[in-house]
């Protein structure tokens, strides 16, 4: 077990392009994939991708172990009741696709940006694509949070982070007071 060190805002590693990995069943992505389960779960995340450990290659992993209660700025996330979990997902060289045009907005964080929150429009059903652990291809769609857990984690492998992704920087700020003076009024506002 190893907890690794989370690169934050600002670190170049999280702006750039991560590299595909050539060979995802490889002893040594096994062993990473290993180090950032223990650290997401060391950390309280739903998703981690490698770059956020300093890694730049295509590897994302994630987790709704709690649906609605893991965190109360996901409160927003539009989650119906029978979404529930997500297991334990390992997705590498993931490739991702809207479907259709709808979209929502509800609030974010991020592991690299500690302590903060701010609301992110995302599409609501996509269709992914990726590589597992054992090199078998991988095809499904996602809906709701689920669907944003994925695209928040593919952004980290384009180098791109959810606040690059707020339309209204007024709702970007500190959790504490976001859930105090904006997430306080309304369950359902952010919802559309
Ligand atoms: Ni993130």
């Amino acid at each position: 077990m190893a907890i690794l060190k989370i690169a934050r805002l600002g670190h170049p590693v999280l702006k750039r392009r991560a590299e595909e990995v050539d060979n995802p069943s490889a002893p040594e992505i096994a062993s990473l994939v290993e180090d950032m389960v223990d650290t997401m779960i060391d950390s309280g995340g739903v998703g981690l991708a490698a770059p956020q450990v300093h890694v730049s290659k295509q590897l994302v992993i994630f987790h709704v172990p709690l649906a609605r209660t893991v965190d109360e700025r996901y409160k927003d996330a539009g989650l119906d009741e029978d979404e529930g979990k997500v297991p334990l997902t390992v997705m590498i060289n993931p490739v991702i696709e809207p479907l259709g045009e709808d979209k929502a907005v509800a609030f974010e964080g991020c592991l690299s940006i500690p302590d903060m929150t701010g609301a992110v429009s995302r599409h609501t059903h996509i269709r992914y694509r990726y590589t597992d652990l054992e090199g078998r291809l991988v095809e499904g769609e996602a809906k709701g949070f689920h669907a944003r857990v994925i695209q928040h984690e593919c952004d980290h492998l384009e180098g791109v982070l959810y606040p690059q992704r707020i339309e209204d920087m007024t709702t970007f700020g500190f959790s504490e007071e976001i859930r105090k003076y904006a997430l306080g009024r309304d369950d359902t506002e952010e919802d559309e």
